[in-house]
């Protein structure tokens, strides 16, 4: 009878711990090359996908005339921007102070405008009462559409004496 062994079981298990030392090294550079390649996918995507910002429109409709009585200061606090009716006609008025751009507050029972951060205080029309603002606040245009809607373009200033006469 022969004494030979088939399968020889190592004597001191190194073969066995070999393998599994290979087999989990293995496992690990799969592993990390999938996340590297998952990151590296990701950065290619953000990389190539476009960045768009978006701003909201300068122009803006404001509505019917006749929404804003005669002597009135209305402050469209979405736009930042004070529509304001004398018997002379309209004009908007930014209601961003001059001064670090904070949004001034219309005070109807001071008749001004005052911004809350550092207490400068504007006339209905802008003009600068005291405060440490630099400037009046800016004028902007204002028109009328075609369909008879008042229409602001706030990246157009004007001369704060012109006035939308309708
Ligand atoms: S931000 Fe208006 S007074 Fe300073």
């Amino acid at each position: 009878m022969s004494d030979e062994k088939t399968d020889p079981a190592p004597a001191n298990g190194d073969s066995l711990r070999d393998v599994s030392r290979r087999d989990f090294l293995n496992e690990i550079t799969l592993g990390a090359l999938t996340v590297a390649g998952v990151g590296s996918a990701t950065l290619t995507y953000r990389f190539l996908s476009p960045k768009v910002l978006f701003e909201q429109s300068t122009t803006f409709r404001a509505g019917d005339p006749d929404l804003y009585p005669v002597n009135s200061v209305t402050c469209l606090q979405d736009q930042q921007v004070f529509i304001v009716r004398t018997v002379a006609g309209f004009y908007a008025v930014s209601a961003v102070c001059t001064h670090l751009g904070c949004i001034t507050q219309w005070k109807p029972e001071e008749n001004i405008i005052v911004c809350p951060c550092h207490g400068s205080e504007f006339e209905p029309d802008g003009k600068k009462i005291q405060g440490p603002a630099a400037h009046s606040q800016p004028h902007y245009a204002i028109n009328l559409t075609a369909d008879g809607e008042l229409e602001v373009d706030k990246l157009q200033t004007i001369e704060a004496d012109k006035v939308l006469k309708i």
